[in-house]
């Protein structure tokens, strides 16, 4: 298989720096060059820092890739799914370019970010930029455990890489990227049972709820779903939490070899199952961002530069 950028099976670090960007001219063969520039610069900072454990993923939105690529099309591309039930929504904001990168170190995500930014800024406008950190043993704000789930090991390539049924395409992975911001004040009113009962585990020592305790619109019951042969539908998380002294909450990231299992958790999620058991989650966070992107294979990148 062709090999799949660095950062999408990367390990949790303890750092990250998100870049979401539009593209602001048609200077496609410019732009196809650069981003060959960009995975150089992830590698020599690797190099460089090695102790560091730097990653990054270039991510190229729906929109912009059949601008940048038209000859070239992933099966499965497509936009952000567009769902919304009473007052929970995924809204769909811009984005062409997703760049991630992730650290030990704050100063080396600072350092990549400010370079990658010279390099493309004549290009693009920066939409936002997030920077994410580690919290306590690799907690969400909410104080609760995120990534346990996760797919691990060889596993892990399986679930977030396409393989040889797209065979262009093949190392190359479809993203999801929410910024949800919590609504901390509501969630620290809420007594510890009812927390761990909207997430279907315990806080301080994340056991997961037998099946049968879980309640419908636990946010673990919402989105361990399976296909219609028993198949686990999966997704390889690299969430980070991020925010300030005003503003908290999860950039959650999605990476898969098909864009359905996303999907399929998010309506779960927002619609609920047959009786309406939404995740309940959701009452306490609100996604304030989405994008689809697809973040194709590093040899993909080099053969297109020139
Ligand atoms: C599980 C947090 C959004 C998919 C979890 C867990 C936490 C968590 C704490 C339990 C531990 C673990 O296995 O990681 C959050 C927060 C979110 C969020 C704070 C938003 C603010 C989402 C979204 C999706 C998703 C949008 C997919 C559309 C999953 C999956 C699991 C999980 C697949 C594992 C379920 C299982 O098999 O037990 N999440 N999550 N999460 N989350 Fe989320």
């Amino acid at each position: 298989m062709s090999q799949a950028q660095k950062g999408i099976c990367a390990e949790p670090n303890l750092h990250a720096l998100y870049l979401t960007f539009t593209v602001v001219d048609d200077e496609v063969q410019a732009m196809r060059g650069k981003l060959a520039h960009v995975l150089d610069l992830f590698n020599h900072y690797d190099e460089e820092y090695y102790e560091a454990m730097v990653s990054g993923v270039i991510a190229i939105g729906t929109d912009y890739w059949y601008e940048l690529y038209p000859r070239s099309i992933p099966q499965e591309l497509a936009p952000f799914p567009d769902m919304h039930c009473e007052d929970r929504g995924a809204p769909i904001t811009p984005g062409d370019l997703f760049i991630q990168i992730k650290a030990d170190r704050a100063d080396i995500c600072h350092a990549i970010g400010a370079e990658v930014i010279q390099l493309l800024k004549p290009h693009v406008d920066l939409y936002e930029e997030i920077s994410s950190f580690r919290y306590l043993d690799g907690r969400d704000l909410t104080g609760f455990v995120d990534g346990t789930e996760n797919p691990k090991g060889m596993h892990k390539l399986e679930v977030a890489i396409v393989g040889d049924q797209d065979p262009e395409f093949a190392g190359g992975s479809y993203i999801h990227v929410q910024r949800y911001r919590h609504l901390m004040t509501k969630w620290q009113l809420l007594a510890e049972q009812k927390q761990e009962q909207i997430y279907g585990r315990s806080k301080a020592d994340n056991i997961e709820f037998a099946s049968d305790k879980k309640a419908a619109f636990a946010h673990t019951k919402r989105t361990n779903l399976k296909d219609p042969a028993g198949k686990s539908v999966e997704i390889l998380r690299q969430s980070m939490p991020y925010g300030n002294m005003t503003v908290q909450g999860l950039f959650f990231i999605s990476c898969a070899c098909s864009p359905q299992p996303f999907t399929d958790m998010l309506r779960s999620m927002i619609f609920g199952d047959e009786h309406g058991n939404y995740d309940k989650l959701l009452d306490f966070t609100v996604a304030e961002t989405g994008g689809a992107y697809f973040a194709p294979s590093v040899k993909f990148i080099k053969q297109h530069a020139t």
